[in-house]
């Protein structure tokens, strides 16, 4: 059924080639998740069908919603995870103005720099010790002594808060305590998938505010400015308050996915009561933590790197590397993708695929 409607949809979906298929793999669970444990991606930029390579390894992201390459990647450098990670958008359709994104707060001071001490726009770092000192300026937070944590809102997708948010992530873990600080990752073509035919009637009709004052109030904080523009013409400015679609298209697959329906950038649905706003929100969030067959979990190991859609996927980091000794560190690269849209031609996953409904 999908290939006959293919022809209406605002985009043609892409067709994976079989530059990919001589590399080892392993599927992280049926429905989502690949990983790679030989794969180098360094042979992969060397090759002399290196875009080929490249595009299919976009479309099998899109598909598979995150990517791993488990064996250390020691020989890539960052301006190699930079180019990967724009080009995985550029080969697959994105807008030709879009590039990597920029964090708003990369003007701030007091930014961790790399393993080299350089800081660089298209790097976001991500460290554990940084992160602790964060969590300590939180702990006294009201309730915070008689809840467990809620880790449920630690989904998201990211850069949500920008008008063009992301296509692709690429993280690379320089290193890694022995156990502690896994990434999660959700389906959210499955989510879509679970949902009943009127219930997915209705969610397509909405869309959600994704409000992140807090970066504009951050920077007035620390006197500097927001950095702009952040990976596109129409990322510019400090409003961060886009609506984006709760059901969205993924052009590269044509694949109809849960977006802007949950998760931690997402500050309200529009247009309906508040009642109703957190029933959504809540509903997606159940949905998501009941059916964790449609998650796939990562335990990292220094110098794996994880590569994954924000179109399609949520993803939700483990905050209990402050229980064991070691650190976390990590670099991380972005691309901006187009302006999120649903295409009413489009099918979910299942239906294209022709795989049962669940
Ligand atoms: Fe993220």
């Amino acid at each position: 059924m999908g290939s006959l409607g293919a022809s209406r949809l605002i985009r043609e979906p892409l067709k994976r080639g079989t530059s990919l298929d001589h590399l080892e793999y392993v599927d992280m669970t049926p429905i989502i998740g690949r990983e790679y444990p030989t794969a180098k991606l360094k042979a992969m930029l060397e090759a002399p069908n290196a875009d080929e390579q490249l595009r299919d390894l976009a479309i099998l992201i899109s598909e598979r919603g995150v990517v791993v390459f488990r064996a250390p990647q020691d020989d890539l450098t960052i301006d190699d995870q930079k180019h990967i990670t724009d080009q995985l958008g550029r080969l697959t359709g994105r807008p030709a103005e879009h590039g990597l994104h920029v964090h708003p707060l990369y003007n701030d001071p007091n930014n961790i720099p790399m393993a080299d001490g350089t800081t660089d726009e298209h790097i976001y770092v991500i460290n554990s010790e940084a992160a602790k000192k964060l969590y300590a300026t939180m702990k006294d937070r009201p309730g915070a002594a008689d809840e467990p944590r809620d880790l449920g809102r630690e989904w998201h997708s990211d850069s949500l808060y920008e008008n063009a948010p992301s296509d692709f992530s690429f993280l690379r873990m320089e290193s890694t305590p022995a156990t502690g600080g896994d990434t999660l990752w959700a389906s959210g073509y499955e989510l879509y998938d679970r949902l009943s035919g009127p219930f997915r009637r209705f969610l397509e009709t909405l869309t959600a505010t994704c409000a992140q004052p807090v970066f504009a109030t951050a920077c007035a904080a620390g006197g500097y400015a927001v950095a702009s523009p952040r990976g596109s013409p129409l990322n510019v400015g400090a409003a961060f308050a886009p609506s984006h679609p709760v059901v969205r298209t993924n052009p590269v697959t044509g694949w109809k996915s849960v977006f802007a329906g949950l998760g931690l950038h997402v500050s309200r649905i529009d247009g309906v009561t508040s009642y109703e706003d957190a029933l959504i929100r809540d509903y997606l969030l159940r949905l998501l933590t009941r059916n964790h067959d449609g998650v796939a979990r990562l335990h990292w190991t220094r110098g794996a790197c994880a590569i994954w859609t924000n179109v399609s996927t949520l993803h939700a980091a483990t905050p209990d590397t402050h229980l064991v000794d070691g650190i976390r560190t990590g670099v991380r690269a972005s691309g901006i993708g187009e302006v999120p849209y649903l295409d009413p031609a489009s099918t979910g996953r299942r239906e294209a695929l022709g795989l049962p409904q669940y």
